[in-house]
Order: structure tokens, then sequence, then C-alpha cells
């Protein structure tokens, strides 16, 4: 009997009949304010179960070793079994979000080089940042860990930014989670959706991300169906 091993803000895991495979099930419940605003949009766990899949499937392609096996129904899909690294893995392009109202400067700001940033996963302390050095004094993770999460982090920039630009769309930053294997690998894991992301449409600097929740500027559906559509047109099968 498969069971529900995890339940987050906007996806549950569940075992499967193989021991090394869980089910990912995308649902529709959106949050803001680390999970203290809720709701439900009607098509989101459809779109980002089709956004991620796309996202996945192109890194791999492109060598990113990740935890994505298929996708196995409308909101659905198959990833191999991981043990998480209670790190979001943050990087950023451009001045947005907190980092904007960290150093007061204005979002939008291009940033010399990109920030990289580690978050401790923990909603009851909501996810607060965490250097390296507490990393390790934490045993989150070793340097060697670290090490292999920045170059994966680094390399899924240099994808997707042209990826996105390609669509009209600026990658302003983005997060990312990872899993050790079985066998100590460390490879991608989680999804890659406007949820996790900020992307600003390059013409018109229009929100298409989960910002249209957060700050209430429109349709959620609307934008992330475009987000796909444009995905769709340049990845689709
Ligand atoms: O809020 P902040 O500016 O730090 O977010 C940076 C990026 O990380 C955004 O793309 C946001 O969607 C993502 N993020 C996330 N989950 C969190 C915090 C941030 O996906 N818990």
């Amino acid at each position: 009997m498969a069971k529900m091993i995890y339940a987050g803000k906007a996806k549950q895991l569940w075992t499967t009949d193989d021991d090394q495979l869980l089910r990912v099930v995308y649902t529709n419940q959106a949050t803001a304010l680390n999970g203290k605003r809720k709701d439900q949009i009607s098509g989101k766990g459809k779109l980002n179960n089709e956004i991620s899949t796309l996202v996945f499937k192109y890194l791999a392609q492109n060598g990113i070793p990740t935890h994505f096996v298929k996708k196995i129904s409308a909101t659905e899909e198959l990833v191999k079994k991981v043990s998480i690294i209670p790190l979001e893995v943050v990087t950023r392009n451009i001045g947005a979000g907190h980092f904007a109202a960290r150093f007061g400067v204005k979002e939008g700001l291009r940033l010399a080089v990109p920030v990289e940033e580690l978050y401790y996963k923990s909603d009851e302390l909501d996810d607060p940042f965490m250097n390296e050095s507490q990393v390790y004094a934490l045993k989150v993770a070793i340097p060697a860990e670290i090490k292999q999460i920045w170059q994966l982090s680094r390399q899924v920039n240099q994808l997707l930014t042209p990826l996105f630009a390609s669509l009209g769309l600026q990658l302003v930053d983005f997060k990312l989670e990872f899993g050790r294997t079985a066998d100590g690998q460390i490879i991608l894991a989680d999804e890659f959706s406007p949820d996790n992301c900020r992307l600003w449409d390059l013409k018109t600097k229009q929100h298409m991300d989960k910002d249209v929740f957060r700050r209430e500027l429109g349709d959620l559906a609307d934008v992330y169906s475009e987000v796909l559509r444009r995905l769709a047109s340049k990845l689709g099968e």
C-alpha cells in the first residue's frame, strides 16, 4: 500500500511498489509568507508538473544529474528516492524580493556577479539564512557536497538563463534543492517551476511567477500557462 511520506506546501510525496522510487503529487495549493497565506488555484498542480518536467528533462539532457524519472499523469511524476539535504539553494541574477529589501536596492538591479545563498529548510524557523560554516557546524552537509551543490547550481543558471531569455523571460532568481542518492551522489531534486523562481517578461517587465500570488497582481494560472506555452514551444515533444 502506498503511503504518503511528506506533505509540503504545494506537493505530496508517496511511496511506490519500488523502494527506489517515489511518486510526487503536485497540488493546487499556493502559499505565501511561509504558509501563513494559502489558496487553491485551479490548474496550478498540472501546470507546475508540466513546467518542471520540461525543465528537468532539459537539464538532464545537458548533463545535470536529477531525481526526475518520468511524468506519470497530469499532476504526478516518478522520482528517484534521495535523502534531501535540508538547504534551499538560491541563486540571484537580478536584485529582487528579500535581497532587494535586505540591502535597500531597487528591484531590477543587475547584480555584478550572481549571488548564491543557502537557507536552512525549517518551517518552524522560517528557513533562516545559513552560511557555509553554519552548514558544517550543524552537519547539514560536508564541504565536498557543498562544492558539488555550487557547481550544479552554477551550471543550472548557465543553462536556464539563456533558455528563458530565448523565450522572452528574464531569470531573475531561483531556488534549488538537492538530495543524496544511496551511493552518495548529489543530484538535483524538488522541482523547477514559477513557484520557486522569478521570471520577468523581458519586454513588458510583467511578473510571470509566484509574485503574482504573493503581491496579488492578477491570475496566477494565466501567467503559469503562458510560461508553459513558451517553454513547450521550444522544448515540447
Ligand atoms: O524571497 P526571496 O527573494 O529570498 O526568494 C528568492 C527566490 O527563491 C525566489 O525565486 C523564490 O521564489 C525562491 N524561494 C523559494 N522557496 C522559499 C524561499 C524562496 O522557492 N522558501
